[in-house]
């Protein structure tokens, strides 16, 4: 049973999957093309930030940048993880950084092979570990996403809801890798949970699994998985200060590796907390822009007030530094200070 649901998934792989930048196809993988693992590594790491769709710009940028992990490792910070801005949570592009600089060290530009040895590189943990190995070098390890465990949820029945539920999905997802082709397999099994078993309304009448699934058997495939209800989020407040110059240059500051937003460039202000305090970095008059920017981290929501203010050509700031106009790239940003920016820049134009 098991050599047949994979045979089948494969079949349908072979007709059906989808096209992705970093990705050999079927055909070109059976004609012994393999993926450069570096591509394989920056797809997986940012694929666990957003979509498909919204990884590929990212993907393209950052290779035609950073055409190999060498080429990474030997990047300025600051420009990676401004070429990570708006993907979130900036811990991952550090570690990305971190991550390249150890092959290129400690490996020669060449990427560790075997899952275990993948794991004790920085910033790769067992979804990534088991991603590479699968995809790139063709071990059968287990790879489990969110895709993966709706698929094994509906295909078992299993009603027990997640997060609790993810070992027992991972253990069912463990038993299917087959010895042969087990990297198509692995995207095989993401694509059929990105396409046909998606969350809400499942194309099952089109499904290479449809024989095999319980939950299609039981017609409860559109209850499952099921979802232990979420905590709410709790709500913080702050202010952020923008302030330019007459020259044009904006007051923006590096924020500390560690911590939320860690490494990247954003507008002065107090942490953020039950309630907002004032900190302006520079004793001018500064004005209440009327807005707030509405931002949801993992953890909790934003209201962030904005204080704007045009400066003279001597201010002195007590924290941040002045970036010149055409050194100021907005897109650098992390998303939160972009929406800051976005509000406060026609303000501050129209001052
Ligand atoms: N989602 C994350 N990684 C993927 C991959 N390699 N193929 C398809 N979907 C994915």
């Amino acid at each position: 049973m098991r050599d047949d649901m994979c045979s089948t998934l494969l079949a349908w792989y072979d007709a059906h999957a989808r096209v992705m930048p970093w990705r050999v196809g079927p055909s070109d993988r059976a004609r012994g093309i393999r993926p450069d693992p570096y591509h394989v590594w920056l797809s997986e790491v940012m694929l666990q930030q957003t979509t498909v769709a919204a990884v590929d710009k990212y993907f393209r940028r950052f290779l035609a940048r950073w055409p190999s992990v060498n080429a990474l490792a030997a990047a300025d910070d600051g420009d990676v993880m401004a070429e990570w801005a708006g993907l979130g949570y900036y811990a991952r592009a550090r570690n990305l950084l971190k991550c390249a600089r150890v092959i290129t060290s400690d490996f020669g530009g060449t990427f560790p092979e075997s899952r275990d040895s993948l794991l004790n590189l920085p910033g790769i943990g067992p979804y990534t570990a088991s991603a590479i190995a699968a995809i790139a070098f063709d071990e059968p390890a287990t790879v489990v996403d969110g895709n993966v465990e709706r698929v094994m949820a509906r295909l078992h029945a299993v009603e027990a809801p997640l997060p609790a539920a993810k070992g027992k999905l991972a253990k069912l997802a463990a038993d299917l890798p087959p010895a042969e082709r087990p990297g198509d397999y692995a995207q095989a099994v993401m694509d059929l949970g990105a396409t046909i078993c998606t969350p809400r309304s499942p194309k099952c009448g089109i499904c290479p699994w449809m024989s095999n699934c319980l939950a299609r058997a039981n017609g409860m495939q559109s209850e499952l998985p099921r979802r232990a209800p979420k905590e709410k989020k709790p709500i913080r407040f702050g202010i952020a200060y923008i302030a330019r110059r007459a020259d044009g240059a904006w007051l923006l500051e590096r924020r500390p590796n560690n911590g939320l937003l860690g490494g990247m460039l954003g507008w002065p202000g107090a942490d953020w907390g039950e309630s907002a305090i004032e900190a302006p970095p520079i004793s001018v008059s500064w004005e209440d822009a009327g807005v707030e920017v509405r931002h949801t981290f993992t953890h909790f929501h934003l209201r962030l007030g904005l204080r704007i203010a045009r400066v003279g050509d001597t201010a002195k700031p007590t924290t941040g530094m002045f970036i010149e106009s055409d050194a100021f790239d907005p897109a650098s940003l992390p998303t939160v200070m972009r929406k800051a920016y976005d509000l406060a820049a026609p303000i501050i134009a129209g001052n």
